[in-house]
Order: structure tokens, then C-alpha cells, then sequence
């Protein structure tokens, strides 16, 4: 379909001053247990000129968080099947809780100012059961 070139086109063509940067290449491990929670913590440091904050899981948007100078931060739970197992701490760490298998794989959290993307990426690994020594 030729007519979406331009528009995507658009969205990359991003001017001088405007930066896309990962944090890490390496995604931080982190390793939870079934049916217990666990938080990615954040990675980013976010400042009076962050506009959003977004997690995702595999690709897909799970928790969605603008922010604004003039009001209280707004959270939407992207994710219907998790909403009552996400949450973001004040530090808009991600929180899971009562995990699942399905929990595991790749996270990464997003955050966005005027001129810049910032990215930093987790994998998640669950255990079954605790296990003592690590
Ligand atoms: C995410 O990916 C991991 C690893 O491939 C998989 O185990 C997990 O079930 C996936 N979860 C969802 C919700 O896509």
C-alpha cells in the first residue's frame, strides 16, 4: 500500500537534536517466582520534561503513564488480562504480582521527552518454586 510510505517516512524523519538512545545493549536479568511479585525497577531517570512512560512486554504496550506538569501522573493499564496484577510504584517501576508463566520474556520500558526517546530493556525469568543460593 503505497499511500503509508510518506506518513512513516514522517515519524523517522526526526530533526537535529532529537535522539533515540538506548541506556544498555545488554537487557537486565531479572528473575521472579510463581505466584509472587516482582519489580523491574527503572532504569531511567525521569525529569520535569518526561512526557510518557510506557512498559512493554514481548513488543506489546502493557501500562501506558503521561505525564504532566499540571496534574497528577495518569496510569492506563494497556493490558485488560493484567489489570489487577500491574502496577507502577512512584518511581514507575513495573510491578507484577501473583505471576504467571506467561509473565516471562522481554520487558522494555520506554520513556519520551519533546526531542528524545530513551529506552532500557529487562528479560524475565520465572522459577516455580524459590530457590535458596542465588
Ligand atoms: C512472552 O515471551 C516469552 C518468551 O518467548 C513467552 O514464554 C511468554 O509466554 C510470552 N508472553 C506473552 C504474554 O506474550
Amino acid at each position: 500500500m503505497m499511500w503509508l510510505f510518506p506518513s512513516v517516512a514522517l515519524v523517522f524523519c526526526l530533526g537535529p537534536g532529537n535522539t533515540v538512545s538506548q541506556t544498555s545493549s545488554t537487557p537486565l536479568m531479572v528473575a521472579g517466582v510463581l505466584g509472587e511479585a516482582v519489580t523491574l525497577p527503572l532504569q531511567l531517570s525521569a525529569g520535569w520534561e518526561t512526557e510518557y512512560i510506557t512498559w512493554l512486554h514481548n513488543g506489546t504496550s502493557v501500562i501506558f503513564i503521561q505525564l504532566s506538569e499540571l496534574r497528577r501522573p495518569q496510569v492506563i493499564v494497556m493490558d485488560p488480562r493484567r489489570k489487577d496484577r500491574l502496577q507502577v510504584t512512584q518511581s514507575y517501576s513495573l510491578q507484577l504480582s501473583n505471576l504467571m508463566m506467561a509473565d516471562m520474556g522481554t520487558y522494555r520500558v520506554q520513556m519520551g521527552t519533546k526531542t528524545s526517546i530513551l529506552f532500557s530493556d529487562y528479560t524475565l525469568r520465572i522459577f516455580s518454586e524459590s530457590r535458596s543460593g542465588i
